[in-house]
């Protein structure tokens, strides 16, 4: 082995190292943040498609998967139920399920807006659903989560 090449140098030094993971591991996603995924794929679409009339049957098709995710959201727990002190953690899980099932109730008042053509009241919905998510976010999921 030529250690004066610097490929060579390089290669030698990679395997000198040890392999250290990035993350303590992969990834695993929870059930709940799979349907998260989806709210939010379709919420970044919905949010483009809601300022224009035209597209409002193809914006009621997104609302539609929000809310096939949403009612599923409500059978989990988010995963920061866990840090809760043990005497607080179904009064914890109960509030989450309340403010899933608002939002459910909010994506059926957008849904109903589209299908009737009154984008006015649909991007007051976009807006407070937003404002939903936030408030949602702060409440019940874990702070050192990315978004
Ligand atoms: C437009 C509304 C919403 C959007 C776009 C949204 C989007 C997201 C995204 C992208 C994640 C991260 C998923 C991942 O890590 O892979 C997430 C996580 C999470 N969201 Fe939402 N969300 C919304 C509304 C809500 C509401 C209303 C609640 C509660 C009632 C909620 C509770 C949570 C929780 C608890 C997590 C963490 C996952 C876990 O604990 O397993 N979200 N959300």
């Amino acid at each position: 082995m030529n250690l004066r090449r610097p490929l060579t140098l390089v290669l030698a030094i990679s395997m000198l190292m040890p392999v250290v993971p990035l993350q303590a591991g992969p990834h695993e996603h929870t059930p709940l943040e799979d349907q998260m995924e989806i709210i939010g794929k379709a919420f970044r679409s919905l949010r483009r498609e809601v300022r224009d009339p035209a597209k409002n049957e193809s914006a009621a098709e997104l609302v539609a998967k929000m809310l096939q995710a949403a009612s599923k959201s409500t059978e989990y727990e988010p995963k920061w139920t866990a840090d809760q002190p043990a005497d607080e953690q179904a009064a914890f899980v109960a509030g989450y399920r309340k403010e899933m099932k608002k939002f459910v109730a909010m994506l059926e008042e957008l849904h109903a807006a589209l299908k009737a053509g009154d984008n006015d009241r649909a991007n007051e919905l976009v807006a407070d659903l937003r404002s939903q998510q936030r408030s949602s976010h702060r409440e019940y999921k874990k702070p050192d989560d990315d978004d």
